[in-house]
């Protein structure tokens, strides 16, 4: 069972995450990030600037979860501009050893394939950072997606362009298609820690940590992880019919075990 951590806010999310991945960090200089984009892992990367300020991150490598399809990458809400203006350039990452997958349309054929060598050619993502839409989605595996799938080309939902609408002046603007770690792509980090703040994402995070195991909500696929850390505030975690056994598991967690 994944294991959830019911937090008073975003920022004190944040600081959780934040504080495993610099114990990550001293224990493995090199270690492999994965990277989740949209509102989400904001405060990760916020409380990171604080935690990691005076540390070498010099060899630590990061890999984005997704990209849209044929997006300018200069456009500021291009995922290569989002994680340089948001996790590369604050924190001082070799832009180098950050990697996004490759939404040109040109090279979109073998770009998958391309990614998930890369990924390998790293060694796999020690941790990897997930949100999740409001219709289960985990990178942008959109409802009834593969368990097994790799790295590739899928249809955004009209939900989840409008959910992105926000980053864009219109909804027409946001693109159609976007590139993205497959479930089992992101099943094979080390790792993975999901956060979600907010009652509208309550209902996708009762059916990703609780629900049955269902293409329908892409999400549940956490469950086959033995490593999974689910981190939520009290609206997002207010479906959850287990939330008095997270709390006080964790509340009683021997404080050496981390998350
Ligand atoms: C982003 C990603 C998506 C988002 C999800 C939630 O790289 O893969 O799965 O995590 O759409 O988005 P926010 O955090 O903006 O609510």
């Amino acid at each position: 069972m994944a294991e959830v951590v019911i937090v008073e806010n975003a920022e004190a999310a944040g600081a959780l995450v934040a504080t495993e991945i610099v114990e990550l960090i001293e224990r493995r200089a090199d270690a492999v990030l994965g990277l989740a984009t949209g509102s989400t892992p904001l405060p990760v990367y916020q409380a990171l600037r604080t935690q990691l300020a005076g540390r070498d991150v010099s060899q630590v490598r990061g890999f984005a979860l997704d990209e849209y399809v044929g997006i300018d990458p200069a456009h500021p809400e291009s995922y290569r501009s989002v994680i340089t203006r948001e996790v590369v350039e604050p924190l001082g990452l070799d832009p180098q050893r950050i990697h996004v997958p490759n939404g040109a349309l040109a090279t979109i054929q073998h770009a998958g394939d391309d990614y998930e060598a890369a990924i390998d050619a790293a060694g796999g993502v020690d941790l990897q950072i997930l949100g999740i839409g409001t219709d289960g989605h985990i990178g942008f595996n959109e409802p009834g997606s593969s368990f097994a799938s790799r790295t590739r080309v899928k249809t955004l939902t009209e939900q989840t362009r409008e959910d992105n609408a926000r980053f864009f002046d219109s909804i027409d603007d946001v693109p159609m298609h976007c590139i993205t770690q497959g479930l089992g792509t992101i099943l094979k980090a080390r790792h993975l820690v999901l956060l979600a703040f907010g009652e509208g994402k309550a209902e996708a995070v009762a059916g990703a940590v609780e629900g049955p195991l269902t293409a329908l909500l892409p999400g549940s696929a956490i469950q086959l992880h033995p490593h999974a850390t689910i981190v939520v505030d009290e609206a997002a975690a207010s479906r959850l019919a287990l939330a008095d056994y997270y709390r006080y598991t964790f509340a009683n967690k021997p404080a050496w075990q981390g998350i």
